[in-house]
């Protein structure tokens, strides 16, 4: 049990240490800077380091309890021998006391003889005993005790021979002498197994000890020697993984140089480095330069003039200039033709930086020489083409798929007022009014997304705020691959045509206005005539009839026979005469207004004229008019009357009918009127003539009626007109 505490003890010990091992290292290599990504040596060297410390550590705690215990096991030894020593005296005195009683009951002197050899032997044990236990203070005082006691043990024997040899003892003297001498024997013997007793106390516990410092002593060992092999282990994989991560990166190395030096050769950019004045002569070149000029890298380096001297004569000075200027700038970018081996001139893109020593003088020049001849012709084309498009007088521009405005030609700067650079980059929607926003989303840009292609009309606003209409023609722009990349967009100004289009559609609206105002001033007009001829002719034309009539009387008598009979038939044609006037009168009256309009209604007039229409023209008139009571304004019934009688009128006129039939009915809040004749028909054409006058106003009536006014005819069957107007319509509506 004590074996096992002592060892656990150990493992915990050494477990601590090496805890505490690991933070010192962690932390002295974070004070030094040292991290995983350290070198290869630093690491061996660190790690060689600590396992020393580590091995000193092991190597001194195992020094350390090796000795301790071989003084442990001296001191078991040691032990051992005063064990030894204190029976090697016992038997001495035990020997001592056998032969002085042996001697005396025999009465031999041979006893004198061992005394002295036994008391040299007892000297020479008390004095080893003395040296063994000299480091024990509790033994040196059991032996003092002793000393005494073997002292006086001896002299009584010493007196004993001394009593024998001078005079005879007596036998009750004797037995005197020998009963004192066994008593001192005792304590003597008790003195002994007292420090025999010590002595094992002693010897116990220090094997205990040596044998706890062994258990001990053997762990380290073994833990010493297994953290070695761990450490060597862990250190070897390590230091192995490490090699195979740098022979990994210097492989990456190695195929990343490769795949630059494939870069630089098959790029179509080539890098140099040149003389930072003078001819600007070349230092380095990269390989490719051969397949882009056709002059090799040698021939750079051995001619430094070549690359000055095959400037076009245009852009010479102008380049040079910008060299020039390069260490004020420290960096350049420029433009130029440059003549290759084979004589042609291509254009080159010239990229430079400076470079300056560290004390500010310029060392060299490092740059960039693209071939860009291919990309200065297609800007040469765009450039023609966006001449062209800014021929153009009406506005063409494009938009990215987002909208924001990606060109904008003269035509545009012109027609909108903004400038090509205040425009480029805005959102489309700024040259659109705030209301129309959602429109343009909707019904401009969604549409060209869908189909492709789209046209319509559309508002603009100029910077000075105006509005202009434009037909615009949009297409969707795509790039090679087919996908869509914006919108151009064509124009054409519509504002004059809009303008026209807007004052006929107004000059259209005020004839309809007058057209009705004066179908309501002839209406008034009428009524006025209808009231005054038949008021004032009527009663004039009675009165005259009145007085005929007393005239014709009064002659019967007075007048000579002969002369009567003429003066009577002309008072009798007089009275005819004015009877048809008045009766034409009437006739007139009510034609200019009918008065049963007035007094009984839109039912009875229709009613009334149905019946008027066969009676003057023969062609049979049927009405069917449902409800009999309907609540109609005067407007609507004088509209719908005259409408009715402008129909009728061109039922004679012109479709050749034997039969009209009359329809007025009501249904929900709808009063509409349809005559229905089987004449010839009207056709297309004569429903749009342009003297289609009657029509076009009975139209207008039903219009300002808030209804609708609709013919429709059928060659050889008949026509039929519809008007349906809103009940209840009164003025204010
Ligand atoms: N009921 C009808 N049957 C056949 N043709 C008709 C009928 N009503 C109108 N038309 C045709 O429509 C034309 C236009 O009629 P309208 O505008 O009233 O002009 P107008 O009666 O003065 O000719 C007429 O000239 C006639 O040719
Ligand atoms: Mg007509």
């Amino acid at each position: 049990m004590q074996w096992f505490c002592v060892r656990l003890a150990g493992l915990v010990l050494m477990c601590s240490g090496l805890r505490a091992f690991r933070r010192v290292v962690c932390r002295s290599t974070r004070a030094f800077g040292f991290s995983m990504n350290m070198s290869l040596e630093k690491k061996i060297g660190v790690g060689l380091v600590a396992v020393l410390i580590l091995l000193l550590g092991i190597g001194f705690i195992s020094y350390r309890s090796t000795t301790d215990l071989i003084d442990r096991e001296a001191r078991v030894a040691q032990a051992h021998q005063v064990r030894e020593t204190i029976e090697h005296l016992l038997s001495l005195m035990e020997d001592l006391e056998s032969t002085q009683r042996i001697d005396l009951l025999t009465g031999e002197s041979q006893y004198l003889q061992s005394y002295r050899e036994v008391g040299h032997g007892v000297e020479e044990a008390l004095r080893n005993l003395t040296d063994l236990t000299s480091d024990n203070q509790n033994q040196q005082q059991h032996l003092l005790a002793l000393r005494s006691l073997i002292d006086l043990r001896l002299a009584q024997l010493k007196n004993v021979i001394d009593l024998r040899d001078t005079e005879k003892i007596e036998a009750k003297e004797l037995k005197f002498r020998l009963h004192v001498g066994k008593e001192t024997m005792d304590k003597i013997k008790m003195a002994l197994g007292e420090m025999q007793d010590q002595e094992q106390v002693l010897l116990t516990n220090s094997s205990k000890q040596a044998v706890r410092a062994a258990s001990f002593t053997l762990s380290l060992i073994i833990s010493g020697t297994f953290l070695t092999i761990v450490l060597a282990i862990g250190g070897g994989a390590l230091i192995f993984y490490d090699l195979s991560k740098r022979r990994q990166a210097e492989r990456d190395v190695l195929a990343g140089q490769a795949r630059q030096e494939l870069i630089l050769r098959t790029l179509p950019v080539v890098m140099y480095s040149a003389k930072p004045s003078g001819d600007y002569g070349a230092l380095w070149v990269s390989e490719n330069i051969e397949s882009i000029t056709g002059f090799s890298p040698r021939q750079f380096l051995n001619d430094s003039s070549l690359r000055a001297s095959r400037l076009h004569i245009h852009d010479r000075e102008r380049t040079l200039m910008e060299f020039e200027k390069l260490p004020q700038a420290g960096s350049l970018a420029t433009e130029y033709r440059w003549q290759t081996y084979s004589g042609e001139y291509r254009w080159f893109r010239d990229e430079a930086v400076l470079i300056r020593r560290s004390d500010g003088t310029p060392q060299e020049i490092i740059g960039l020489w693209t071939d860009v001849t291919a990309r200065r012709q297609v800007d040469e084309v765009i450039r023609k083409q966006a001449h062209i498009i800014n021929q153009i007088q009406e506005t063409v521009i494009s938009i990215n798929l987002d909208g924001y405005v990606m060109s904008w030609n003269t035509g545009a700067e012109k027609l909108l007022g903004y400038a090509v650079e205040e425009a480029l980059g805005k959102h489309i929607s700024f040259i659109y009014p705030a209301e129309d926003r959602e429109f343009l989303e909707r019904e401009v840009i969604a549409p060209v997304k869908a189909k492709g292609t789209h046209q319509i009309e559309v508002r603009r606003r100029t910077k000075s705020g105006a509005l202009r209409f434009a037909q615009l023609s949009l297409t969707l722009l795509k790039d090679d691959a087919d996908s869509p990349i914006g919108i151009i967009g064509y124009s054409m100004d519509i504002t004059d045509r809009k303008r026209v289009q807007e004052a006929l559609l107004n000059s259209r609206n005020q004839l309809a206005a007058l057209a009705v105002r004066l179908e309501s001033v002839r209406e008034e007009e009428r009524t006025r005539i209808a009231l005054e001829v038949h008021d004032v002719l009527g009663q004039a034309l009675t009165g005259l009839k009145l007085d005929v009539a007393w005239i014709h009387k009064r002659l019967t008598d007075s007048i000579e026979p002969a002369q009567r009979t003429a003066v009577l038939t002309r008072l009798v044609s007089a009275q005819d005469l004015l009877n048809s006037t008045i009766q034409s009168v009437r006739d007139i009256a009510t034609t200019l207004r009918p008065g049963v309009l007035d007094e009984l209604g839109l039912e009875a007039a229709v009613e009334w004229q149905a019946r008027e229409f066969h009676h003057r023209t023969g062609i049979s008139c049927e009405t069917t008019i449902w409800p009999h009571k309907m609540v109609l304004g005067p407007e609507q019934s004088t509209a719908l009357f005259r409408i009715l009688q402008e129909v009728l009128t061109n039922v004679v006129r012109h479709a050749h009918a034997t039969k009209v039939h009359v329809k007025l009915e009501q249904s929900g809040e709808h009063v509409s009127l349809q005559v229905e004749d089987n004449g010839r028909g009207i056709t297309g054409v004569e429903q749009s003539g342009p003297k289609s006058f009657g029509l076009l106003g009975m139209r207008l009536r039903a219009q300002q009626q808030g209804g609708t006014f609709d013919i429709q005819g059928t060659l050889g069957t008949g026509t039929t007109v519809t008007i349906r107007i809103p009940l209840y319509r009164t003025a204010d509506d």
